[in-house]
């Protein structure tokens, strides 16, 4: 049987048009399985409550979060195991990344996941393992990153972020990206903005000065904004009080 299969296949192997139209055929499908499911990526990913755009500081924070590659220490995705979420809590949800452009999911674990270290510690914590992380672990292999606190956040580009993220389908509003430096200075504690009005276009929203160091806006404020909020914005005790009513 094998040999008259291979006889059979010798037609197209002989045959030019014949094997491309195979050939097509082949990576057809193979194009189809992995392109169709991204016409059905909205209902792939169900809203859930809670998530919605970073803040133009969070969003500081996260890019400098990315061009520092924490992520190639840090994953940010917890998987449905038993051991990881006794350790990191509830799984990640495919929604809590929804705004994620890059994703940080990450494929390396040198340290620890932080898709829920927001809250876990103290803006006073963060500041001092980030200076010295050996200070506060002193068995930690994590590089310092001291020179954060030196840098002052640079600001002015941060309106050209939002659009680029609005382009790729984050629903930032125009209002969102005129007063985006401004959102900036009030979550991070400078100036006399209104903080409850930030609140109420991002739910959520910590507005305060996370570096210590009130006279100045930092990379280290960014950064510890951003950390912040790490899986703080879906309400798992809240979801599973829905569950258990039903
Ligand atoms: C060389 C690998 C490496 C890099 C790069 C790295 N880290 Fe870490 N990180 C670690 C290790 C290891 C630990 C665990 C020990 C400790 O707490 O310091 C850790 C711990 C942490 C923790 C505490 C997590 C917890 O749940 O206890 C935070 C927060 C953190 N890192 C943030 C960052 C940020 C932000 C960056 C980028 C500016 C970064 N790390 C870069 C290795 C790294």
């Amino acid at each position: 049987m094998a040999i008259s299969f291979l006889q059979k296949h010798k037609v197209i192997e002989r045959n030019v048009m014949l094997l491309m139209v195979f050939a097509l055929l082949v990576v057809a499908v193979g194009g189809i399985v992995e392109i169709a499911p991204l016409f059905w990526i909205k209902e792939t990913v169900p809203k859930v409550d809670g998530v919605r755009p970073y803040t133009p500081l969070e969003l500081a924070g996260r890019n400098i979060y990315i061009r520092e590659g924490c992520s190639l220490c840090h994953s940010q995705m917890i998987r449905p195991f038993r051991d990881e979420v006794e350790r990191y809590g509830h799984y990640s949800l495919a929604s809590e990344s929804m705004y994620d452009h890059p994703f940080l999911w990450g494929s390396e674990r040198t340290g620890p996941d932080l898709a829920r270290v927001g809250g876990r510690y103290s803006d006073e914590w963060h500041r001092q393992h980030l200076t010295d992380p050996r200070s506060v672990v002193p068995e930690s292999i994590m590089p310092g990153y001291a020179f954060l606190a030196d840098r002052n956040l640079d600001l002015p580009h941060i309106d050209r972020d939002l659009t680029a993220l609005r382009d790729v389908g984050v629903p930032y509003s125009d209002d969102d990206i005129k007063k985006a430096v401004t959102d900036v200075l009030t979550q991070g504690d400078f100036g006399d903005g209104d903080k409850a009005e930030l609140a109420k276009r991002y739910p959520g929203a910590q507005s305060r000065d996370f570096d210590g160091n009130p006279g100045r806006l930092t990379e280290m404020d960014a950064l510890i904004a951003y950390l912040q909020m790490l899986g703080t914005q879906v309400d798992f005790k809240k979801a599973a009080a829905r569950e258990t009513a039903k």
